[in-house]
């Protein structure tokens, strides 16, 4: 029986993928293999988003194209946003390399081995057409296992920030059926399954316009209903398309956490403005308060970009401010990093590295301060933990989230408590998470 590994780079809608391409797999008949020097297929699949992670993606490919030197029979196979924006180019580049996998064919990857299996080298990078049942498509559903799973709802994105490479190697926004959604979520609670968390580089514009018979409040209510299921989250959220309904939902609906990811990206009108991000840093703000109004304990956590072309300091404070004013739980700050196609690379105003790298500097300070007198004030106060298994780096510990989608570690009881949701008391703050007390147990 031949053997895959799969190494993911990117993003939540990644991660899934990675796991939508092992279950066609596992559905041929291939095992898991343990490691990549043992497998028989390794598909790597990228992330394309800054110059890092493209980097780390050509890096890993070189490795794996010695290796296969060693054992010429593996089939090596690029899968994921790299193979779309590179298609051809990577089998001439990378040695060795059978297979690029674009965004839109990750469901033919059976078919695409076969070809291999003839003898064949190919870069699939076709777009489908938008209600081709493909773009969604998922293997047959087996137990996982798990405590919580990602479920996507939508695919591509047309917010063309100036900045953002996802559009071009994505495609255009679909938004998946809801009764698919829906059939899935009650598949996964069935299977033991406990929290979801619905994907999508903007979910708030899942609906009738690009696909859907219903829009994301809806969607959300209804997943939230799915008998078993006990906690469901999203992301992303675009601040621009950020409804009064979906708020009330939030707020309503005892099954829907209250946590949301709000990516900012800038505090300056202006820069804002030059990103095409769609809306001002007042309506920005007003989101946050109401969302806080409607939801005081909320958990909010953001992107941002430092070091734009054309980001004055002034333009930067105006970001620090509005971080001070935001109180974010956490947030991912970037420097800004040049993607082919996209608009901000041919704009005027490019900044020099050390400026991005001491404006990243400030604001990750930032950050840590308001991070810690958040977790700080947390200390004494008791939290719903859904505890998803022992701590990656400590076997006297469990691991879980509140519904804030803070990270809390209890130490670990004489009996499991992996998929229970727990009363926890918070007795100590860490850097990026929460130590307490389980509540009513001897
Ligand atoms: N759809 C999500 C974001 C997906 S990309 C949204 O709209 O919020 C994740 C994050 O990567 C972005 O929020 C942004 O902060 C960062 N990012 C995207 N393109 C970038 C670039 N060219 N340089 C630096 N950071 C970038
Ligand atoms: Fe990229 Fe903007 Fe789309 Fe997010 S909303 S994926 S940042 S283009
Ligand atoms: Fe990266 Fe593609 Fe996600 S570029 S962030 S893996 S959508």
């Amino acid at each position: 029986m031949k053997s895959f590994f799969i190494k993911t780079y990117g993003c939540q809608m990644n991660e899934r993928d990675s796991e939508r391409m092992a279950g066609f797999l596992l559905d041929q008949g291939f095992r898991p293999a343990a490691s990549e020097a043992e497998a028989d297929l390794i598909l790597v699949n990228t992330c394309s988003i800054r110059e890092k992670p493209e980097q780390k993606v050509y890096s890993t490919l070189g490795r794996l194209s010695q290796l296969k030197q060693a054992r010429p029979g593996t089939i090596l196979a690029v899968t994921g946003c790299v193979a779309q924006q590179e298609g051809g180019r990577l089998l001439e580049r990378v040695p060795g390399l059978d297979l690029a996998i674009g965004t839109h064919a990750l469901h033919r990857l059976p078919e695409l081995l076969k070809r291999v299996s003839e003898g064949r080298h190919l870069a699939e990078t076709g777009w489908l057409k938008p209600d081709d049942p493909g773009l969604f498509e998922i293997p047959s559903p087996r137990p996982q296992g798990g405590v919580t799973a990602f479920v996507t709802i939508m695919q591509g994105c047309d917010n063309y920030c100036a900045y953002c490479v996802v559009p071009y190697v994505r495609g255009r926004e679909r938004s998946r059926p809801a009764e698919e959604v829906l059939a899935e979520v009650e598949s996964l609670a069935a299977g033991g399954v406990k929290e979801v968390t619905l994907l999508g580089q903007n979910v708030n514009t899942y609906g009738p316009s690009n696909g859907a018979g219903i829009g994301f409040p809806e969607l959300l209510r209804r997943v939230a209903e799915v008998p078993g299921l006990e906690r469901v989250r999203f992301t992303t959220s675009h601040p621009k398309d950020l409804s009064d309904r979906l708020i009330e939902v939030m707020a309503e609906h005892p099954k829907v956490m209250e946590h949301i990811h709000l990516p900012v990206q800038a505090g300056s009108d202006r820069v804002l403005r030059a990103m095409n991000r769609g809306y001002t840093r007042e309506h920005y703000l007003e989101r946050v308060r109401a969302l806080r109004r409607a939801m005081p304990e909320a958990g909010l956590t953001t992107d941002l970009i430092v070091g734009f072309p054309g980001e004055r300091e002034a333009d930067f404070k105006e970001t620090l401010a509005l971080m001070g004013e935001a109180e974010y739980d956490e947030s991912y700050s970037f420097r800004f990093s040049t993607r082919p196609l996209t608009a901000a690379g041919r704009m005027e105003g490019q900044l020099p590295e050390e400026t991005k790298l001491e404006r990243l500097y400030r604001l990750q300070a930032l950050q840590a301060e308001i991070t810690e007198r958040k977790h700080q004030a947390q200390v004494g106060s008791v939290h719903e933990v859904l505890v998803e298994g022992r701590s990656k780096t400590d076997a006297g510990r469990e691991t879980g989230r509140s519904r804030t989608n803070r990270p809390v570690h209890v130490p670990a009881g004489d009996q499991e408590r992996r998929g229970r949701i727990i009363p926890v008391r918070i007795t100590r703050a860490l850097k990026h998470s929460l130590v307490g007390e389980v509540l009513g147990e001897e």
